[in-house]
Parts: C-alpha cells; sequence; structure tokens
C-alpha cells in the first residue's frame, strides 16, 4: 500500500527511533533517551481541583465551542507572563494556544515552507522539529553549536552563501539536545542577521524557565525590531505534557495566517483544559512550583554531572547545563553512538540514550548521544551512568568489545 503514501512520510525513517523508546519502555533498562519530567513533580491534587473548578465555574458554554486562538484570559496571563519573564511586550491578541510546542513548530514550518524551501537548524537539534519539518521537504542547512548555542559566524557566512534561506530554527534557552545556552550577543547577532538577509526565527523555548543557576536572559524575541521572531513555549515541561498545551507569540501579520491554518487543523485546542490551566495560574503560584521543580531538577543534573566526571573516560567530553533536561556528551571520532547502543550499551548495560545521527537534518554526525537526567531519580542515574562509563572504557581503550567496522 506504501505506493499510495505521500512523499513527506516516505522520506521519514523513524524506525530505529522507534526501537529506541521501545527498549526505554522496559522496566530492566535505565532509560536517558526520553525528555520527560518526572512524574512525581507533577501538580496532580491542584490540575485535579483545577479542572474541576473549570468544569463547574463556566457552566454549559464549558462545552462549547471555542474560538480558535484560545482562552482569551490565559493569553492574558501568558502575554503579561511574557513581558516579566522574557521581555517581550506584546497584547494578548498575539499570543495562540496551541497543542504542545510540537503543534506550534508544525504551524509555523506549514505557514513558511514550499517543498525544497531552504531553512537553517542547529546541528544537533530537536529531533521532534525535524520530524515536523520533514514533511514539508525543506532543503536544510545544519548550523553548528557550541557553549553559546548557535554559532552565529557560521550561520552569517551560509546566508551569504545562500541567501534563498526563509526560516531559522533555534532553541536557546537548555537547548534540546546540548543543554546550552545562547549568549546575549548572539540573541542580538540573530536578530540583526534576520533582519539583513529577510528570514523569519523561530525561538522555541520550552525549557526557558527550567534554570539552575545564573540568570536567564531576554527572549531573542526581546530584540525583534521588524516582527520576524516567532516565539513559542509549552506547558509541558513546567506543569504536564499531557496537558497539550503551548503557546506562540507573533505579530499581526504572521498570527492571522497561522489562526487559519489552526483553524483548519484542529478548530481550536480543547477549551476544557484552557480553562483548567487558567483556574490552576488564578489559585496557585506557577512560580513557587516552577521553583521546586527546578530544586529537584538541580539535583538530578548534579547527580548527572558528578557520575559523568567520576565514571566516563577523559576522551570523552560532555556539556554541563544551567538548566533544562538534557546533557550532550561527545564520543571520539569513529564511534557510531547508534552501533554501540544496539549492539553493546542496551544488552550488556541496559542503559539508553538517544544517538547524534537521529538529531542532525544531515544524519551524518554519529559520535555522540544525548543523555535526560529529569526522569529518574539520583541514584538509578548514578548506576546507569556507572554502567555505561564501563562500556566507554571499554571502547575507547579498543580492547574488549568490538562495535562494527568504525571501531
Ligand atoms: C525543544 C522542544 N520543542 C518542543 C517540544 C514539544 O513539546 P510539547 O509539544 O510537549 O510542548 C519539545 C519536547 O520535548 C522540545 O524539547
Amino acid at each position: 500500500m506504501k505506493n499510495l503514501f505521500a512523499n513527506r512520510v516516505l522520506n521519514n525513517d523513524t524506525s530505529d527511533l522507534n526501537e529506541i523508546f521501545k527498549n526505554s519502555a522496559n522496566p530492566e533498562n535505565i532509560s536517558f533517551a526520553g525528555g520527560f519530567p518526572d512524574n512525581r513533580l507533577f501538580p496532580d491534587h491542584d490540575l485535579k481541583t483545577a479542572y474541576q473548578n473549570a468544569i463547574s465555574q463556566d457552566g454549559q458554554a464549558i462545552f462549547q465551542y471555542a474560538s480558535t486562538q484560545g482562552l482569551p484570559a490565559l493569553r492574558q496571563k501568558l502575554a503579561n507572563r511574557m513581558a516579566t519573564c522574557a521581555g517581550v511586550h506584546v497584547d494578548a491578541d498575539n499570543v495562540m494556544l496551541t497543542q504542545g510546542g510540537q503543534q506550534a513548530i508544525d504551524l509555523v514550518a506549514k505557514l513558511l515552507l514550499n517543498r525544497g524551501d531552504a531553512m537553517a537548524v542547529e546541528g544537533p537539534t530537536y529531533m521532534g522539529a525535524l520530524a515536523a519539518f520533514d514533511t514539508y521537504e525543506p532543503t536544510y542547512y545544519e548550523i553548528p553549536v557550541d557553549q553559546d548555542g548557535m554559532d552565529v559566524h557560521y550561520l552569517k557566512n551560509t546566508l551569504k552563501a545562500h541567501p534563498e534561506i526563509k526560516l531559522i530554527y533555534t532553541v536557546p534557552d537548555f537547548h534540546n539536545p546540548t543543554g546550552t545556552t545562547m549568549s546575549l550577543r548572539r540573541r542580538q547577532a540573530l536578530v540583526a542577521l534576520a533582519n539583513q538577509y529577510d528570514v523569519i526565527i523561530l525561538e522555541d523555548s520550552p525549557y526557558r524557565d527550567l534554570r539552575y543557576s545564573g540568570k536567564n536572559l531576554p527572549a531573542i524575541k526581546h530584540f525583534d525590531t521588524e516582527g520576524r521572531v516567532i516565539f513559542i513555549s509549552s506547558f509541558s515541561k513546567i506543569l504536564s505534557p499531557a496537558l497539550r498545551t503551548g503557546w506562540l507569540v507573533a505579530d499581526d501579520e504572521i498570527m492571522t495566517e497561522l489562526i487559519g491554518l489552526k483553524s483548519a487543523i484542529d478548530v481550536q485546542s480543547p477549551n476544557v483544559t484552557l480553562a483548567a490551566i487558567n483556574s490552576y495560574l488564578d489559585h496557585h503560584d506557577i512560580d513557587h512550583h516552577i521553583a521546586n521543580i527546578n530544586a529537584a531538577y538541580r539535583v538530578k543534573r548534579d547527580a548527572m554531572l558528578n557520575a559523568l566526571d567520576r565514571y566516563f573516560p577523559a576522551s570523552v567530553t560532555y556539556t554541563r547545563p544551567a538548566g533544562g533536561f538534557f546533557i550532550w556528551v561527545s564520543l571520539p571520532q569513529g564511534i557510531d553512538a547508534q552501533q554501540l547502543l544496539r549492539d553493546v550499551v542496551l544488552p550488556q548495560a541496559h542503559v539508553a540514550y538517544v544517538p547524534a545521527s537521529c538529531q542532525f537534518a544531515s544524519r551524518q554526525v554519529t559520535n555522540g548521544f544525548r543523555l535526560n537526567f529529569t526522569s529518574l531519580d539520583p541514584i538509578t542515574i548514578t548506576t546507569g551512568v556507572k554502567r555505561l562509563g564501563a562500556i566507554l572504557h571499554n571502547v575507547t581503550t579498543n580492547t574488549t568489545v568490538k562495535v562494527g567496522a568504525q571501531l
């Protein structure tokens, strides 16, 4: 039947990734693969009350169709929060509620990308974004990332060489998958480049509030002078991913088109959930909740970094994120993290991670992987890193473990 399928799905081979996540669901394995919050940190009691309030307060109207852009009261709260937490001053009309940040990415891709259109992405980048972009069949230009985020000098040269680039996708705060944060100067430089080369920036920032040390920087959208930055974030990492609620901030011209596109996809996000989130924010201090989860995630981050310092060989390097969910591990050249996972790490150490290749648009980089530290407890984190470290010692000294042709 595949002959009937569109190219956009035929080009997408997610079988390796599906296999990784299937293995990581196996309770015998310690999985650092998923980007999951800790179940125990969900404010479940408060959310139950919030749903109850939402259903009982608004009478029958809560069960009716509502606006595509989403509940005005919640959009107003988010507009206020954008000003205080991100330095972005917008009206509620410039905020749209979406089904997670994921839908917001898809909407922006749908707005901008014809087949073959050029866009710039970080290398590595959030694999869910690549999955969304892939369906529009763009031409990717990959921009390296270092400890200060996207390399804007490299970006500048890429834009010079390919002025047809329309869109730059970036995760500036506690980047998925490297955990790094874009510096202030690069944020400013990025906007200047977008203005110069007539490009739209998609700023995807679901980890922004999850900072464990240091101070937050203004969003890239703060520096936007021409309405060409679209900001997106989400309640998934700060409240619960099951709410499937994110938000998008855009200027009028872009917002009008995005409302039309969302209406064609799902008419609106579920109003009961939006009303529940609004009620939660009316009755609870979300910043207090975020401070609590940050305290717990800081301990987990530190547990993972301590274990990496202790158990990983010196030839293996890793990032030291100030927040977010992830640490990126770089292996010596020639080691294929995907083969290593399949042939050695899963069967022998019973540990899972996300290998580099599926996190690069080019799929060309193989010697790295992403570790998540938020979903497990510190003891399990330490055990998993120790087991992984033992394998890496073997592989990097190339004595007992053979992992295919590249070693
Ligand atoms: C960078 C980034 N953007 C967007 C998302 C999508 O999240 P959600 O759709 O749950 O809001 C994720 C989830 O892991 C992410 O890491």
